[in-house]
């Protein structure tokens, strides 16, 4: 724990930070007579678009406007995903597009961040093939935007900073949240398990845990400012608090907050089955303002590939959590992440993983193809299955799920469920859209004004990507 930093808003990295940020301003408002304006957008999951939140933040205090499209901006960032290597070429091939868009604006800036940019070897393509990139930095430089940008601003070269590290955790980055009803709020970073097909572990740095005190002060804040659903983040988020001097588990964590006065509901993810307890199950059921939904990736429903994937659990004992919770918590319900594919994966063990999709019943499955990563274990390992055979397993399994969803969702007409309205719908005037504490999209008619409130709605009919109701 000794080597991961931990700064407070009253750093003085943080201190020098703003500076930094009031120096750019300074010199944006002399360049412009009108807001500079921001187009930042991520890729990737919960954990960057958390970051994401962060990079608005940080130039919000500098003075940068939202934009609509890179076309209109001043600045873009790229905050980018290293899971799989279609993630990768999104990025690659939106960054080819911003080229003629450069060219057109003058004195556009472009940044890439996140945990593509983590890894020398996507870094280095930046610097050779992408000249017109500004500023390149990783998930651990995230918080020295402000620096960087003023740096590129003032004349000075291209800037780089991918320094490798094992990780850090600052308090008090600026933040400006993307909406006003649903919250993300980190409670750990990083990761330790290092899975044999996955990058994380590599771009993340080492696992390491929030203080309850800070989680808890943001969590309050949250309410009163009016959320009405938080969502705890951590790569491997029931391993919260390992790392901490403090005897505390994610379990203490789930019951503290839920303690909180407030209309409110709460979620997490990822949760890793090996750090999945009886007690944590026990918890969930426990909160009420906790949802009875655990996303609970299982990645492949073979011994020997979970074994070959270092996954740290078997089949059989993750049944019998599914199980246990199934008893423990009424009415819950899962999702899942499934890896198909995996080097030296066979028929038959394919065929597991559809066995254990078909007596799970997720209501949500995301599904993925092996994506070789350099660096990884996995990425030696034969891999003698064609990407075309990959292909028509995945489709399979899709195929299976939705037959699985159809059923549920039939099951669900006639019942009157509790609903969390998001925004409008998107079946015409009039329409809400919301989510059940399953997560499952809903639409229904009501005023805007219902917007931010939980509503009751009860199923009439449904269709694939959503359950209609009154
Ligand atoms: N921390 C989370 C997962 C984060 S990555 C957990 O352990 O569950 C999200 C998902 O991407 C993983 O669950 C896995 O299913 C998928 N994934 C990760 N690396 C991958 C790779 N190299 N190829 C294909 N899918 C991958
Ligand atoms: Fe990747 Fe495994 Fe860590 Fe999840 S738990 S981020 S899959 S190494
Ligand atoms: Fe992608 Fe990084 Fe998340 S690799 S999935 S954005 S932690």
């Amino acid at each position: 724990m000794s080597e991961i930093k931990r700064l407070d808003m009253d750093s003085e990295l943080l201190i020098r930070q703003k500076a930094f940020a009031q120096k750019a301003k300074n010199l944006l408002a002399e360049r412009y007579d009108h807001p500079p304006l921001a187009y930042v957008h991520t890729f990737g999951c919960q954990q960057n678009v958390s970051d994401g939140e962060k990079i608005s933040g940080m130039l919000s205090e500098i003075g940068y406007g939202p934009a609509d499209s890179p076309e209109t901006a001043d600045l873009v960032i790229y905050n980018t995903c290293a899971v799989r290597e279609n993630a990768e070429d999104r990025v690659f091939g939106n960054v080819g597009a911003l080229k003629p868009v450069k060219q057109k604006r003058q004195g556009m800036l472009i940044g890439l961040c996140g945990c593509m940019m983590q890894q020398q070897s996507a870094a280095e393509k930046i610097k050779q093939s992408y000249p017109y990139v500004d500023l390149v930095f990783g998930t651990h430089a995230l918080h020295t935007l402000p620096e960087l940008l003023y740096n590129r601003l003032s004349g000075q070269k291209r800037q780089f900073s991918i320094e490798d590290s094992p990780g850090e955790i600052i308090e008090g980055i600026p933040l400006q949240r993307d909406g006003a009803i649903k919250a993300n709020l980190p409670v750990m970073y990083g990761c330790n398990n290092f899975c044999t097909y996955c990058i994380v572990p590599y771009v993340r740095g080492r696992e390491r845990s929030r203080r309850p005190q800070d989680v808890l002060a943001e969590a309050r804040q949250l309410v009163e400012m009016g959320y009405r659903e938080i969502t705890l983040l951590g790569q491997n988020v029931n391993s919260y608090g390992y790392t901490l001097d403090e005897q505390v588990d994610f379990s203490d964590l789930l019951r503290e907050i839920n303690r909180i006065d407030g209309d409110f509901i709460l979620r997490f993810m990822t949760s890793h089955p090996k750090d999945c307890t009886h007690r944590l199950i026990d918890t969930i059921a426990a909160c009420d303002k906790v949802c009875n939904h655990i996303h609970l990736p299982v990645q492949s429903g073979s011994n020997r590939v979970l074994g070959a994937m270092n996954r740290h659990y078997t089949v059989e004992e993750y049944l019998s959590l599914i199980g246990y919770a199934r008893q423990a918590i009424p009415d819950v319900t899962f999702s899942s992440d499934i890896i198909v594919g995996f080097p030296g994966e066979t028929r038959e063990e394919f065929e597991q993983t559809v066995e254990l999709v078909k007596r799970v019943r997720y209501t949500t499955l995301y599904t993925f193809i092996y994506s070789p990563r350099t660096g990884t274990k996995a990425a030696s390992m034969d891999d003698p299955i064609p990407e075309a055979e990959k292909s028509r397993w995945l489709r399979e399994l899709l195929d299976i799920q939705s037959a699985i969803r159809e059923e549920q969702q039939d099951h669900y007409i006639g019942r009157t469920l509790r609903v969390l309205a998001d925004g409008v719908g998107r079946s015409g005037a009039g329409w809400l859209s919301g989510r059940t504490v399953s997560n499952d999209i809903v639409e229904f008619q009501g005023p805007p004004e219902m917007i931010g409130s939980f509503v009751e709605v009860k199923i009439e009919r449904a269709l694939n990507w959503a359950l209609f109701g009154k």
